[in-house]
């Protein structure tokens, strides 16, 4: 069965995460970036992101270099912003890019997950994708904690 890790990160969290998947799964990755990118940390990527975040903006993104469409599963990954699902991400998946995919969808989150995954559940079951597996990884974790909670939830879709 076919895999593809479609994620965001911004500040490297969601990408550890995703590294650790791909060790364990054999998978392609897809990294979604922004046609017109946030500042890279800071007050003003608060300000922006938590901004475009809650009232659910979605900047343009660039171009995917892979085809959802292709793969039986998607994974999707991405940060907590303000609460909610982050920009890029609504992006991606309000397009309907992803759709009739088996998905399995994952938070990074630092103290409050809020109704990202929540959000992101509902927009790729608008677009009638089946997910089977939800999970929400808090940053401060200690890293072998981490690892063996990421790779006990890849058993649940595997
Ligand atoms: C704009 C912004 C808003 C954030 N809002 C939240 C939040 O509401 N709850 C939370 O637990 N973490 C929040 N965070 C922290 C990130 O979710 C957390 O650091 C995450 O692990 C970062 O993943 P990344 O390194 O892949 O971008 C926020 C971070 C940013 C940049």
């Amino acid at each position: 069965m076919s895999t593809l890790i479609v994620y965001y990160s911004h500040t490297g969290t969601t990408h550890e995460i995703v590294e650790i998947l791909r060790s364990n799964l054999s998978c392609d990755i897809e990294r979604i970036s922004l046609r017109h990118p946030l500042p890279p940390r800071g007050w003003r990527l608060y300000l922006l992101g938590g901004y475009q975040s809650i009232f659910r903006r979605r900047p343009p993104l660039n171009p995917l270099g892979k085809d959802p469409s292709l793969y039986d599963t998607v994974i999707l990954g991405f940060p907590v912003w303000a609460g909610h699902l982050p920009s890029p991400m609504r992006s991606l998946l309000s397009s309907g890019t992803i759709h009739h995919r088996r998905c399995a969808i994952f938070c990074s989150y630092a103290g409050n997950p809020g109704k990202a995954l929540e959000e992101g559940v509902r927009l790729l079951e608008h677009h009638e994708n089946r997910v089977v597996s939800i999970a929400g990884f808090r940053e401060e974790m200690p890293s072998e904690d981490r690892e063996q909670a990421i790779l006990s939830w890849a058993e649940t879709f595997r």
